[in-house]
């Protein structure tokens, strides 16, 4: 990749669908805290993202972007080195329009300056929005976000520190699929990975609202699989689980879902209370390895009904993860065959369920009873 970061998806925290602007620095370190007590940390969720309002309104008299001195007193540098303290690496919002989507000082214009920032306070993972960026007269809207784009990963190799770029850029044209199409064919080029729609709902929103939105979020970024692999990953947005409104069974389907999509999985809750049984949703090892499978395919749909989903990944080492999703409102028995999952030779096959750890042997067939809302995730291999 361009710069040789992310091979497997991203994993962390990031405060926007929690907390939105209601932040400031002992929640961010109460976090980053949490991320490490809690076990997330060693698991993988390693980076903390400080989302949109981090800033001071207005730039210091050098042009230079500051923190908002109520909000964080000790400063962005300051900030950094807690957060690394506990071992955790350092994320930072910025936007690549003239103002971020809150109104605080964008970047346009602004590129190597605040790039150059960035890489001063150690920052490892830079998320940019793409608010506000201004019309210029003779280029297309979307031939303007390539030009920020591109000129803040220039920016960012040109500061010689290793930084994560996170682009917003798709999600800006969801609604011109022509020119999301476009962007989508050159953000692997500049950035290691893109939102490409909605905002996931916020995490005060109720459960239903959730729901929908994790679904939302899944159909689109499901049928991108061709535009992942190893440095470059399609990203539907947060991790909700942990969120108050969502089943277990609900919080189970986003993480299997978002593994299988091979879909960077960054928590946006509050770490400080999440419940044992969510906890243990964001920390299974084994759908947490299917996610970052070194192989880097995002899984797709093999296999589909009205109310059901089949998804397969081949993974590294030979084996298959497979997902049977049930979308609908009712119990459902999913069947689908070694053929349709992409182990037609195999003479039988030996699945591991991912979540309760059970064992079992098929001659071919993989069928089980999915809960509502629920889904299985195994990881399938041949004999
Ligand atoms: C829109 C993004 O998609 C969100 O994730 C969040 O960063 C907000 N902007 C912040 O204003």
């Amino acid at each position: 990749a361009w710069n040789g970061l992310a091979p497997t998806p991203p994993m962390g925290y990031n405060n926007w669908s929690y907390y939105q602007c209601n932040i400031n620095e002992g929640l961010i370190l109460a976090q980053a805290k949490a991320l490490v007590s809690s076990g997330l940390a060693k698991k993988g969720y390693d980076t903390i993202t400080i989302d949109d309002c981090w800033m001071a309104k207005k730039r210091n008299s050098d042009g230079e972007l500051a923190g908002d001195p109520q909000k964080f007193p000790h400063g962005m540098a300051w900030m950094g080195q807690q957060v690394h303290a506990l071992g955790l690496k350092f994320g930072i919002y910025e936007d690549a329009g003239d103002k971020t989507c809150a109104g605080f000082p964008g970047s346009w214009n602004f590129f190597q300056k605040d790039a150059d920032t960035f890489a001063k306070w150690k920052v490892d993972y830079i998320k940019l929005d793409g608010c506000n960026v201004p019309t210029v007269p003779g280029k297309t809207s979307e031939e303007t976000y390539r030009y920020a784009y591109k000129s803040f990963s220039d920016a960012i190799l040109h500061t010689h520190r290793k930084m994560v770029y996170s682009e917003s850029a798709p999600a800006y044209f969801q609604n011109t699929p022509d020119d999301w199409y476009l962007v989508l064919g050159w953000v692997a080029d500049y950035g290691n990975l893109w939102r490409e729609g909605d905002d996931i709902a916020l995490g005060q929103y109720s459960g239903p609202r959730k729901w929908k939105s994790l679904n939302y979020n899944y159909s689109y970024n499901v049928g991108l699989w061709k535009y992942a692999g190893p440095g470059h990953w399609n990203d539907p947005d947060f991790l909700l689980v942990g969120d108050s409104g969502l089943s277990i069974d609900e919080m189970q389907s986003q993480m299997s879902l978002w593994a299988i999509m091979a879909a960077p999985l960054i928590s946006s809750t509050d770490l400080t209370k999440i419940s044992p049984a969510a906890l243990a949703v964001l920390s299974n090892t084994d759908v947490i390895a299917v996610d970052q499978d070194p192989a880097g395919v995002q899984g797709h749909i093999v296999q589909f009904g009205e109310t059901y989903d089949v998804l397969a990944k081949p993974l590294s080492n030979g084996d298959v993860a497979v997902v049977l999703y049930n979308k609908g409102d009712a119990p459902k028995k999913i069947k689908t065959t070694a053929t349709l999952v992409g182990l037609k030779n195999a003479s039988s096959l030996k699945l591991k369920n991912l979540v309760s750890k059970a064992m079992t042997t098929s001659q071919g067939d993989i069928e089980t009873t999915v809960p509502s809302h629920g889904s299985v995730i195994y990881r399938v291999s041949a004999q």
